[in-house]
């Protein structure tokens, strides 16, 4: 359970401050799928790195199990993330000097895990192992971030926008492919879109507003990939 409690955050200084998250409490639970949904500048951005522990609070607590990641020193909370979180960003973020089979590695050698070949073959790629990110398009370059993100085994996976960059096509696939390893693996995964069809694909959906949530929702039936609207 990840359990986060009257979250505020602000941008800018006192005379010109912009309160982004204005409250926020909720609790998601172990192996849940979350979509966090809302218009663009609601704060989804700023509460998901809030809740991975990318950026602090100014106020409120993000409870993993019984640790506060929000009172951990930066030592500490750099080592909980490595060990917990993986994050998939809309832009890619690969190292372009290295293959897709080193880009993923990076993820695996963080925790020693030798079966980085196994999230390669999991996203399609194994025929591209060899390559580097400017030889894939768009969509094979999100899925080695996928990849990369899954092959530290990470008990979170948060995800922005993941498929922002992506056309239909390559998007649905995408999709598709992070919903399989999610079943498959059962790590808790909060993903962040302002697509209210990617919503009907989550068991839990957060709306926010303006820095709030403003109803959360549990879907009675869930829609794969290739069902949703577009
Ligand atoms: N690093 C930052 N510095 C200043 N303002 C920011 C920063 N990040 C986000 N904001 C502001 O916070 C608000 C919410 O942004 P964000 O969390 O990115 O929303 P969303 O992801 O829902 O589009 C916006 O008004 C944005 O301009
Ligand atoms: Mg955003």
């Amino acid at each position: 359970m990840i359990i986060i409690s009257d979250v505020v955050k602000s941008y800018g200084n006192a005379g010109n401050k912009n309160q982004v998250l204005r409250g926020i409490s909720l609790r998601i639970a172990d192996g849940d799928f979350v979509v966090i949904l809302g218009a663009s500048g609601s704060g989804k951005s700023t509460l998901l790195n809030v809740i991975s522990g990318l950026e602090p609070p100014d106020k409120g607590s993000v409870v993993y199990g019984t640790s506060d990641i929000t009172k951990l020193s930066d030592e500490k909370l750099t080592q909980f993330r490595k060990d917990n979180i993986g994050f998939i960003f809309q832009q890619y973020y690969l190292l372009p000097n290295m293959t897709v089979e080193k880009n993923v590695r990076m993820g695996a050698d963080l925790i020693g895990n030798r079966e980085y070949r196994k999230m390669i073959n999991a996203v399609g790629l194994a025929d591209k192992a060899g390559k580097y990110p400017s030889e894939l398009s768009g969509g094979e370059q999100q899925r080695v971030s996928v990849a990369r993100a899954l092959a530290k085994k990470p008990k979170a996976l948060f995800l922005d926008e993941p498929i922002g960059a992506l056309d239909e096509q390559t998007g649905r696939q995408v999709l598709d492919y992070i919903c399989g390893l999610h079943k498959e693996a059962g790590f808790t995964m909060v993903m962040v879109t302002h697509n209210q069809n990617i919503a009907e694909m989550a068991n839990t959906v957060v709306k926010m507003n303006s820095g709030k949530v403003s109803e959360v929702y549990t879907n009675k039936t869930r829609k794969n990939a290739y069902e949703i609207g577009w």
